[in-house]
């Protein structure tokens, strides 16, 4: 349980391959270029973002450092192992939606730890005075989509053929107490 927008949390991820330590709280200055790395090699994999490759410094400082509510570390053992942002979807009257996007590194992968982001971005988010959130684009072959779907996101639009001939879906939650996930899909 967060106690602010800007706290940070230890937390043991429990798995087949066994437990891991993370610790999930914001980006630290010395963390910037690492996340710069990760982001580059997922943009070059293709995976997850419409950036085109190679990822410049310009197109990740736009995406990940200006401007943004949160950009959000995991990390273990000291290392960045993953991060999101978190942002206003839009000016103005749409603010109160939260957009954000995150990014696991391949070798810390299916341990849980994107699932722990996404959490973290949910209580943040409201912390931060969000009440909804929207993922804008996600690829229909998004290997994170149960993962959205489990945490009580659900598709809003379809986006044809607009990633290299692949669909893309706007993703929508609500952040009111009364639109909590699933049963069976615990936030915390
Ligand atoms: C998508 C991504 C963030 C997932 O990170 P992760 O830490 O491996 O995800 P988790 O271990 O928390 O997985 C949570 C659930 O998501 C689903 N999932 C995640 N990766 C999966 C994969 N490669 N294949 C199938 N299901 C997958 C599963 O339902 C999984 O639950 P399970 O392990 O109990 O089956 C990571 O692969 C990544 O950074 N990809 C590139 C960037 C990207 O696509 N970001 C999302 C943009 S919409």
């Amino acid at each position: 349980m967060l106690d602010g927008p800007t706290a940070s949390l230890p937390l043991t991820l429990s798995g087949p391959n066994g437990s891991l330590q993370i610790e999930i709280g914001p980006l630290r200055d010395l963390e910037v270029r690492p996340l710069f790395d990760l982001f580059g090699a997922v943009i070059a994999a293709g995976e997850g973002y419409a950036h085109a490759a190679p990822l410049t410094w310009a197109s990740f400082e736009e995406t990940w450092l200006v401007p943004t509510t949160a950009v959000v570390a995991a990390r273990s053992e000291g290392g960045l192992v993953g991060a999101y942002y978190l942002k206003p979807n839009g000016p103005g009257r749409v603010a109160h939606v939260a957009n954000a996007g995150y990014v696991v590194a391949a070798k810390a992968r299916r341990r849980g730890i994107a699932r722990a982001l996404v959490v973290d971005s949910i209580e943040r988010a409201r912390l931060c005075g969000f009440d909804a959130m929207q993922f804008n684009l996600v690829f229909a072959d998004n290997p994170a989509r149960p993962l959205y779907e489990a945490l009580g996101f659900e598709v809003v639009g379809r986006l044809p053929k607009v990633i290299s001939g692949q669909d893309a879906l706007i993703y929508f939650r609500s952040l009111s107490p009364a639109s909590a996930a699933p049963a069976g899909a615990a936030e915390a």
